[in-house]
């Protein structure tokens, strides 16, 4: 039976500037088991690194600061431990690859001892094994000429070559859970496919659980088991991929799907792009935070928020219409009615 690693419980964070506090995650939770998948996918500013990043408590404070919620890992609530302990847990039993690599690498040592350093604080073994497995390690992020590159500082990487050097630092600790903030966005396809498939192996070498954060629905339909498709600091929309690929129950779920095929299509017409923007997360939005975008939005979504629900087992949704049926028929009612609007 597989064991759960993480349990992400109503997490909610806020940042403040002056007068105005921002609620960046309101509410997300989400379960990952050992070895398992999971991606987390939603437009721009939808509360994914700031999800991601207060599993590790690395949420800048001020302005930043976790208000609510629990985040269990292996049993135990990471937002209760010393501050020590939670240093133990980082890098050593869950890794990260930062959104932005450049934040990450250590400008005045060079790449082939920071690489280094970090396999010999989590691997015991002598400076020579570390040096071959460094080597190996740049070898399979795709670093043309590892060897001399060893000898090379961060600012004489390109920028995707940095980010191939922080995949290869993250996971030369061997960590249990790796989270992987849009890894691969800077990188060709080629390379891409590579990175992903390292993943996968040593995911299965290492029974490693992945959690990964992306804008690409590809990715997660290659990579993950399951997936959370957050909008505007939620959860909207969470399950197997398989099932919500199949079955996209959220109208924000087939916005993202829809646009994703026109792109991979190459359209030359513009993106099928949701129209309008997320909603100002400073105010107290009444009712469905989606509902100024939804086509097929009704009086009751702009009344009430919509709770996360399990129309079927293991798939929720936060939609006041929430099986397939009951959205087919909003859509003809949408149809006949013309479109609501807040007022
Ligand atoms: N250090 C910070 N200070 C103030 N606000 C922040 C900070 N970090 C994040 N936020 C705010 O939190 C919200 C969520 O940001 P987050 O970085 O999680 O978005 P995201 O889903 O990762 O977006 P992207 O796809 O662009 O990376 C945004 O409104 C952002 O402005
Ligand atoms: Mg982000």
């Amino acid at each position: 039976m597989s064991q759960q690693l993480l349990r992400v419980k109503d997490l909610q964070v806020e940042f403040k500037s002056g007068s105005i506090t921002n609620k960046a995650v309101n509410g997300v939770s989400f379960d990952l088991d050992a070895n398992e998948s999971i991606g987390i996918v939603g437009e721009s500013g939808s509360g994914k690194s700031v999800t991601a990043t207060s599993i590790l408590r690395l949420i800048p404070n001020p302005p930043g600061k976790i208000t609510g919620g629990d985040i269990y890992f292996k049993g135990n609530n990471l937002l209760e431990m010393s501050n020590n302990d939670i240093r133990k847990v980082r890098g050593n039993e869950i890794s990260m690859i930062f959104q932005d690599p450049s934040t990450s690498l250590n400008p005045v040592f060079k790449v082939g001892n920071q690489l280094m350093e970090s396999i010999r604080t989590h691997q015991n073994v002598s400076k020579k094994e570390a040096k071959k497995k460094a080597i190996e390690m740049l070898e399979l992020v795709g670093i043309p000429a590892p060897e001399k590159r060893m000898n090379m500082y961060p600012h004489e990487f390109s920028g995707g070559m940095r980010q191939r050097v922080m995949i290869a630092i993250a996971l030369s600790c061997n960590p249990e859970l790796l989270i992987a903030d849009e890894p691969t966005t800077a990188l060709d396809v080629t390379v891409q496919a590579q990175i992903l498939n390292l993943m996968k192996d040593l995911q299965a070498r290492l029974q490693m659980s992945i959690i990964m954060i992306t804008h690409d629905l590809g990715v997660v339909w290659e990579t993950c088991d399951k997936m959370i498709v957050m909008y505007a600091g939620r959860v909207v929309e969470s399950g197997e991929v398989k099932a919500i690929y199949q079955n996209p129950l959220h109208p924000y779920t087939w916005g993202l799907l829809d646009s994703q095929i026109t792109e991979s299509q190459e359209s030359t017409e513009a993106l099928s792009a949701i129209p309008g923007s997320p909603p100002d997360l400073s105010y107290e939005i009444k009712g469905c935070p989606f509902a100024d975008r939804c086509p097929y939005a009704q009086a009751i979504c702009y009344e009430t928020t919509p709770e996360l629900a399990e129309p079927y087992q293991g798939h929720a949704v936060a939609c006041h219409f929430q099986t397939t049926e009951q959205q087919l028929e909003r859509r003809e009612d949408a149809y006949v009615d013309g479109s609501t609007s807040r007022s």
